[in-house]
């Protein structure tokens, strides 16, 4: 009874730390080659390092910079990719030379292109680190070639040195803005404007300590109507003097008007001035470190003020590693940020201030290139935004306990006149997420494999007109196109998915594109409830219309025979589709006793052959309340074993038609590769194989069930009382203690798993607590994150000291001087 009390708690321990993950676990894996979702992967022989993506104003080209080349693809529909056209844009054998005698690897030293941008209606723009030495070049568009003549661009400003660091750049009305590190050994970080003529002159960042500090930048935006270009990046946060390299994320913006100052601020940004982007749910640590941004443009006849930027944050701190935030910020509240109130910088001491001074003039505003020199030296002063941008609703939009995500694309699918946001998420594992956020959080529909490893350089594009969501990586650039609705071969399937791109069509009976159906499509994106958008009645004459409902029929059907031997092992596999499902399995007018049968984690079933045992079998599937049959099986005894020789078969040998069999061959695949490929699910464990496990071993060792339930008794109460079990049998004086001793030991162990219990559900709550060092990925931390970690000063060290406060202990941040928290500003 205590036994039972105790697994009781184990139980629901179990369920309680999968119900709280729940939501961001995939749906439904498919793996590289899976037929479900086939991807198209563009990978030539002579052709490297595809990693930088482009796509024409009518996406029906993808430009590719390469290694040494740049390429020109046509986009299908569905996806596919054909090379039109590639141009060589290699480095001399000498700038090679030169490359390897300053000591860089021959593997870094070729033109890997990292600028590629429409310039304007006749021109394209590419910028490349040629060697460690980096170079830009004009493209024709027309003809797709590179504009030769004339000295070589010189690249530096506009393109990192090393292949490896991370850089911006954006063209607007025929200029360049970028945001990169313009020296060799990439200390000197600048965000510039290049290509400017006429009125306009060339503009960077003015050279005084304070504007940016060793920041990673990640992406670029332009906001037409506001004249402005905003750069999206971390850097350390000196605001928060009190510790030592804490990371933050920034939005930084200068206005396309700009044209420099006239003696203060010559030929350098009058109008920069940045802010925190603040990922934080209160009371937890922040995700600081950003990862990636996109730009998600408001629905038609919205304000552009409703413009959002979705980002993908992980954490600088060891309790976070290996968990993704995704925050949303509005055009709205960044205009907001910008317009308020700015701290201010001491020249002497470099320390930051939100002293009460003077003010002289807006920092940000457009059009303080003719200002005075003193409003301009105010401005040299005060470029750091007093508030941080908030996310919308103040809330992470999602939260990944075990994924860690490196790029992220979104895009709004209308759906019965309500609109969805979708968002494509890159892991660095090389699976791409598919999810879509709901009100009651959010809900990853699907999970497919682009990338066979994990890769250093990699980005995302979206197209939304070709509904393809492409990654450029140097495996190639593989295609995806956004759904596979077809997949989906019932009602309650396409209902279950919650896919908004996939609808029920009832007159063709098939899962399909929502937009193609004509008349009432069954779907349910928000609930997934399948009896509500699968049965209510489609016509008043016919109810069984709506049949692809899998409801068992009451005479239960035949199902596949499995035909077995008596005292054989059978293993029965379920087919099953979704992770979020629970797998049961049932009997007709019997009961699936742990004590004969063992369910594994990939549902299957496992008993003995036994007359009892024969009969038939249904794998049911719990998902989102409503319960389907998979799949039915008949097991039976082999008529004649003289006439049917046996053939000396694995004993777990399914026998399944084609079709199942198929089905469950990919599925256990998947379950394998999955677990290769990432780290293990804690989620997919089912609670009962650990008790069953040791049962089943006597089954198999016993080899018969009568000897089997003679053992029953005897096992569990070695189970309860150990080694006592000889003493009980010889002097049942000792009884009645021993029965005190095991309700004791039960109660306190029940009390110990309460608390644990109640700690796991806190944590559960708290989803920035420290969670256990081992389930966490090895590796998983980006390069600037173990840059963090470690501690040390790419740039020599500016500061010294303090360093590693940070990173071992999180509690220091609340330690502060003036006692405040990092989202708290000074
Ligand atoms: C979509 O799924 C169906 C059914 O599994 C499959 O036959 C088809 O090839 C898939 N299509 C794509 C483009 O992946
Ligand atoms: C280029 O591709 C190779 C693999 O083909 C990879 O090892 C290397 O890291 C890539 N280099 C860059 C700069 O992406
Ligand atoms: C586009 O830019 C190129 C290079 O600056 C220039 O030669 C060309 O005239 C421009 N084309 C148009 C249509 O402005
Ligand atoms: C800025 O100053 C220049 C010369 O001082 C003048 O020609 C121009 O009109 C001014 N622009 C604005 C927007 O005030």
């Amino acid at each position: 009874m205590a036994f039972c009390g105790l697994l009781s708690v184990c139980l629901s321990l179990i369920i309680i730390i999968g119900g709280c993950h729940g939501n961001t676990i995939p749906r439904i894996t498919f793996l590289l080659d899976s037929p479900g979702r086939a991807v198209s992967i563009f990978n030539p022989p002579d052709v490297y390092n595809t990693t930088t993506l482009l796509l024409s104003k009518d996406e029906e080209t993808l430009f590719v910079g390469a290694r040494n080349a740049l390429l020109s693809l046509s986009v299908n529909e569905g996806g596919g990719l054909i090379l039109n056209r590639t141009l060589d844009w290699s480095p001399t054998v000498k700038d090679l030379n030169d490359c390897s005698m300053k000591g860089k690897e021959k593997t870094d030293c070729p033109n890997f292109v990292r600028v590629l941008q429409v310039l304007n209606s006749t021109h394209m723009y590419a910028c490349g680190t040629f060697a460690f030495s980096p170079r830009c070049t004009y493209i024709s568009s027309q003809q797709f070639s590179l504009v030769t003549g004339g000295k070589p661009e010189e690249g530096r400003g506009r393109c990192p040195y090393n292949p490896y660091q991370k850089n911006t750049a954006i063209t607007v009305g025929g200029e360049l803005y970028t945001g990169t590190v313009a020296d060799y050994r990439g200390n000197r970080p600048v965000i510039s404007r290049h290509l400017s003529d006429g009125g306009h002159v060339d503009l960077k960042l003015d050279d005084t300590l304070g504007w940016l500090d060793e920041p990673t930048f990640i992406s670029s935006a332009s906001i037409p109507s506001e004249e402005k270009v905003y750069f999206f990046f971390s850097e350390m946060g000196r605001e928060y003097d009190f510790i030592d390299k804490f990371t933050v994320s920034r939005i930084a913006q200068v206005c396309t008007s700009d044209n420099g100052g006239q003696r203060t601020l010559q030929r350098r940004w009058t109008t920069f001035t940045k802010a925190q982007l603040l990922c934080q749910a209160s009371g937890e640590l922040p995700y600081n470190v950003l990862q990636d941004m996109t730009t998600l443009q408001p629905a038609e006849g919205a304000a552009e003020d409703d413009t959002l930027f979705y980002g993908i944050f992980s954490s600088q701190w060891s309790v976070n590693s290996g968990r993704s935030a995704v925050c949303v910020f509005s055009l709205r509240d960044i205009k907001e940020v910008f317009a308020g109130n700015y701290k201010s910088l001491s020249r002497d001491t470099l320390k930051w201030t939100t002293r009460v001074q003077e003010k002289i003039t807006n920092p940000g505003e457009c059009g303080l290139h003719n200002a005075s020199d003193n409003m301009l030296r105010f401005v040299k002063e005060n470029f750091l935004a007093d508030k941080s941008v908030l996310p919308v609703n103040q809330e992470l939009a999602m939260v990944s306990p075990e994924h860690h995500y490196s790029n992220i694309a979104a895009q709004r699918v209308g759906l019965k006149g309500k609109e969805y946001t979708v968002l494509y998420l890159l892991t660095e594992t090389g699976f791409l997420h598919k999810a879509v956020l709901l009100e009651k959080g959010v809900h990853i529909i699907e999970e497919i494999q682009v990338l066979t490893r994990p890769q250093l350089v990699k980005n995302l594009l979206l197209s939304t007109s070709k509904g393809v969501v492409l990654v450029g990586s140097s495996e190639g650039v593989v295609s995806v196109p956004v759904s596979n609705c077809s997949y989906y071969s019932s009602c309650a399937e396409c209902v279950l998915a919650r896919d908004p791109f996939c609808g029920w069509d009832p007159s063709h009976k098939a899962c399909t594109d929502i937009s193609s159906i004509k008349g009432n499509a069954r779907q349910d994106v928000d609930e997934g409830n399948v009896s509500k958008a699968c049965e209510a009645p489609i016509t008043p004459r016919s109810r069984s219309g709506s049949g692809s409902l899998k409801t068992p029929a009451t005479p239960c059907p035949p199902g596949e025979l499995v035909s077995v031997s008596l005292n054989e092992v059978v293993r029965l596999q379920c087919p099953a589709v979704s992770h979020l499902a629970q797998l049961h399995w049932e009997r007709p007018n019997s009961q699936i006793s742990p004590k004969i049968y063992m369910q594994q984690e990939d549902g299957s079933l496992s008993f003995l052959a036994t007359p009892s045992t024969l009969g038939l079998y249904l794998c049911k599937a719990e998902e989102n309340g409503f319960t389907q049959t998979l799949i039915t099986y008949q097991v039976r005894q082999k008529s004649s074993p003289t006439l049917q020789p046996v053939t000396p078969s694995r004993p777990q040998v399914t026998q399944s038609s084609e079709t199942g069999q198929a089905f469950t061959t990919k599925w256990v695949t998947t379950l394998r590769a999955r677990e290769e490929t990432m780290q293990p699910n804690p989620n997919m464990k089912e609670p009962q194989p650990t008790v069953s496990v040791r049962e089943t071993q006597a089954v198999t060792t016993s080899k018969s069930s009568t000897n089997f339930s003679e053992n029953k008794q005897g096992r569990l109460e070695v189970g309860v009382a150990g080694g006592e079990h000889q003493l009980l049998a010889k002097t049942p004086s000792y009884l009645q203690e021993l029965v005190v001793v095991s309700v004791l030991l039960a109660l306190c162990i029940s009390a110990l798993l309460t608390i644990a219990l109640f700690s796991v559900r806190q944590r559960c709550r708290s989803r920035t607590a420290p969670h256990s060092p081992g389930s966490q990925r090895a590796g998983g931390a980006s390069p600037q994150e173990s840059e963090a970690l470690r501690g040390n000063s790419p740039s020599g060290g500016k500061r010294n000291g303090h360093a590693n406060n940070a990173a071992k202990s999180p509690n220091t941040l609340s330690n502060g001087s003036n006692g405040h928290l990092p989202n708290t500003p000074i």
